[in-house]
């Protein structure tokens, strides 16, 4: 044991284990992502029992015995080893307790600032829980002498930081009263995801790649995350937030600062983000006059089988909250002068994807007929892989060529699968080993918010209107034209089918 004077108060400091404590521990999240990441961990004999313990907060009232039968009813369902092994089952459960509390009572704090002190002096705060709770919830960590007890600190917030730039800068400062910034982990799972990576790797780890990145070789670059579902039981929280904010302001946004970023010096944090952050500093917005060609909201209405949007559960019937945008954009790097860049995302979309797609500039063969243009597609999810369309000379006669695919389904490989890290697994990794380059920087977050605010301010001032659009029809016909006045078009799902499909 050991003795702590906390605020004039002597405690009484027991083992040292690392405690992971997470606010909102009887959420959504932490049942479908983080239990499950720490279940995969613990597998693999990553974290154990004896140095770690994950304590689970909530206002429920569990015991420990009660809340561990909850996880393990879907546990299953999320993690990456699913043979269900029952000592796995039975040592995992040593890992994980349950603290009752309400966050909202600053009291209950001391209660587990004794609670922790017994058992360990380094702890990772989680905050799995709605944005405004994050300075209330930091603040009595401070209050209460928890922080000050304890030697070593971090905190993890999950992404919205904030509801806008301002009440983003204002959560900010106020969790920096009590943690310092290289003690704030700021989390955009897409970061931590196998195919983000992997944009690292195929744009920086191969010549052919490396050398043509840049506007003399592409014509246009497309980002699209699509997703079939609609608003499910999120209505609350998506019919204030919308589509721009949910996925533009962060995941787009991550994708698009690693597809147009510079060559980092290292792949260590400082490094990584400020590439990161120049990419995303000359990210331009299209212009006044152009805006209502080149930017597309919509709104889902019913197609005979699903609801309309506005008829979703806690979402207003006059809603006019967007659940699709796309638009063009630019970049002032003159490596990227002229090149469009096409990003679009929504709900109830005719198929769930996210990728990218690079498309290059088409050249004249020795048949002297201009080619098929090559196209790099890198798949972030749900499947993920690798596709690139080539040329080839069609078998028979000289002058006649075909297109060909090399595709690469990395995930339709179960040895894959099973060896590729989840997100939130290697998130909680990363932060365990308190290496933050999966993490978003804090000018990260305040250039994504600047963009998205930018972007709205246009729509107000251009008077541009949400487009209804039928349920799995891929968005408004009005997003098709804003790519093919260009000369471009949409990747199609036909590409996308046949690339990852039937494998
Ligand atoms: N769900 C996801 O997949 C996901 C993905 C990315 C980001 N996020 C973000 O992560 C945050 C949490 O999401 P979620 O889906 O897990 O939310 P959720 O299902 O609504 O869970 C909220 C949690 O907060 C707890 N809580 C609320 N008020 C409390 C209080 N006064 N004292 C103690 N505990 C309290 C609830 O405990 P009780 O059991 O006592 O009600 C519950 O555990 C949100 O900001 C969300 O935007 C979620």
């Amino acid at each position: 044991m050991k003795e702590l004077i906390v605020r004039g108060c002597i405690i009484m400091s027991g083992s040292n284990k690392t405690l992971f404590v997470i606010f909102g521990g009887t959420g959504d999240l932490t049942y479908k992502k983080l239990v499950p990441a720490f279940y995969d961990l613990y597998v693999l004999n990553q974290v154990e029992p004896k140095d770690l313990e994950v304590v689970i907060i909530g206002r429920r009232d569990y015991t420990n015995e009660t809340y561990r039968e909850t996880y393990e009813e879907t546990l299953f369902k999320h993690v990456r080893f699913k043979n269900r092994d029952e000592a796995h089952i039975q040592g995992f459960r040593e890992l994980i307790s349950y603290y009752k509390m309400d966050f909202h009572e600053p009291d209950h704090y001391f209660g587990l600032r004794d609670y922790l002190l017994e058992r360990g002096n380094r702890a990772l705060f989680y905050l799995a829980v709605a944005p405004h709770s994050f300075e209330e919830i930091t603040e009595s960590l401070k209050t209460s002498g928890i922080t000050a007890a304890m030697t070593d600190k971090q905190l993890l917030i999950e992404k919205p930081f904030g509801d806008d730039l301002e009440s983003a800068i204002e959560v900010d400062k106020a969790i920096k009263k009590c943690f310092k910034e290289s003690e704030i982990y700021r989390i955009d799972h897409y970061l931590a995801k196998e195919m983000m990576l992997n944009i690292l790797t195929i744009r920086f780890g191969n010549m052919t790649f490396e050398r043509l990145w840049d506007k003399d070789s592409i014509e246009s670059i497309q980002v699209s995350a699509l997703e079939e579902g609609g608003v499910n039981d999120r209505g609350n929280y998506y019919d204030i937030t919308g589509a721009l904010e949910d996925m533009f302001q962060s995941h787009l946004l991550q994708m698009l600062s690693y597809v147009l970023m510079d060559r980092p010096k290292s792949m260590q944090p400082k490094h990584l983000h400020r590439a990161q952050e120049r990419a995303l500093r000359r990210l331009k917005p299209p212009k006044l006059e152009n805006f209502n060609s080149e930017f597309v909201l919509g709104q889902y209405v019913s197609n005979g089988e699903v609801n309309s949007y506005v008829d979703e559960t806690h979402v207003k019937a006059d809603s006019k909250t967007e659940t699709f945008f796309a638009m063009k954009l630019t970049s002032s790097d003159k490596r990227f002068k002229d090149v469009p860049i096409y990003v679009r995302s929504g709900k109830r979309m005719k198929e769930q994807s996210t990728y990218i797609a690079i498309t290059f500039k088409p050249v004249i063969g020795i048949n002297g007929k201009e080619h098929d243009r090559n196209v790099l597609i890198i798949r972030i999810g749900p499947d993920e892989g690798i596709y690139f369309k080539v040329n080839i000379k069609r078998p028979g006669n000289f002058d006649e060529t075909q297109t060909v695919s090399m595709d690469f389904c990395q995930s339709c490989i179960y040895e894959n699968r099973l060896n590729t890290p989840q997100a939130y697994e290697r998130l909680i990794s990363h932060a365990l080993k308190k290496d933050r380059t999966l993490f978003a920087s804090w000018p990260i977050v305040t250039k994504s918010w600047e963009l998205t605010e930018q972007l709205q301010s246009l729509v107000k001032e251009s008077n541009n209107q949400i487009i209804p659009y039928t349920a799995f029809e891929n968005g408004p016909k009005e997003s098709k034209s804003l790519i093919k006045t260009n000369g471009h078009e949409w990747v199609n799902d036909e590409v996308l089918g046949q690339t990852f499909n039937g494998q």
